[in-house]
């Protein structure tokens, strides 16, 4: 048996107070593993969040790892300038990218940790060749664009299937999950195998966000 790791969390601040960011971000700072950053376009998702001159300037005020996912359609566009502003680790979603092998290979050469998406109605088996070469594995659990949904059911049985061909091929990168995820929802995702638990409003939308995360870390196991 392997060793079974603690799971991690990646609190989103797409459900934190915009106008309060840094207090909202040094509640969690301790708790949290990794910041997850939201950016959206408007355009391969129905809303608009904010970009790279957000990430600039909090980039300087914490140490926190920056998470980034891309909700965006050209990622390639704009790779270097999101490894310029601070991002730990970028993701794409593969429906946004002709060639995802190369765009791995771009942020891999930014010196950057890639991460790779998919999106709820898309074949989970279209990652499958990719999987080798990345470093986080992004799980959505509801459809992308919007925070405060309902984890979809579904979720479990994709996040399994990924589990098992990344141990199939002896992968250590982390597979994460985003949206909807509570201290009631996190078992099953943590069950299915995920490592990296993404939790916007389960955790900000808590009076006591570290608190929240001790939590789900709990549930989760
Ligand atoms: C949805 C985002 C999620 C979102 C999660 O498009 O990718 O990261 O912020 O928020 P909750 O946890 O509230 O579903
Ligand atoms: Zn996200």
């Amino acid at each position: 048996m392997e060793k079974i790791e603690k799971v991690k969390i990646a609190p989103s601040i797409l459900a934190a107070d915009f106008g309060n960011l840094m207090d909202d971000i040094k509640s969690v700072e301790k708790e949290a593993d990794f910041l997850h950053i939201d950016v959206m376009d408007g355009h391969f998702v129905p809303n608009i969040s904010f970009g790279i001159p957000i990430i600039d300037s909090i980039r300087s005020k914490t140490t926190m790892l920056f998470d980034v996912h891309l909700m965006i359609s050209n990622p390639i566009d704009y790779l270097a300038a999101f490894a310029k502003s601070g991002a730990d680790i970028i993701t794409f979603h593969i429906e946004t990218v002709d060639d995802p092998a190369s765009v791995i290979s771009q942020i891999h050469a930014l010196g950057k940790k890639a991460g790779i998406s998919v999106h709820p109605d898309t074949d989970v088996h279209r990652i499958f060749p990719y999987l080798s070469e990345v470093d986080l594995v992004l799980i959505m659990s509801v459809y992308p664009g919007f925070g405060g949904q309902s984890f979809m059911p579904a979720a479990p049985g994709r996040i399994q299937m990924v589990r098992e061909e990344l141990d199939r091929i002896g992968s250590q990168a982390l597979l994460s999950v985003d949206g909807g995820i509570n201290d009631k929802t996190a078992p099953a995702a943590r069950q299915a195998g995920a490592t990296l638990l993404v939790t916007g409003n389960s955790v900000f939308g808590d009076k006591d966000p570290a608190e929240a995360i001790r939590r789900v870390k709990e549930c989760a196991g």
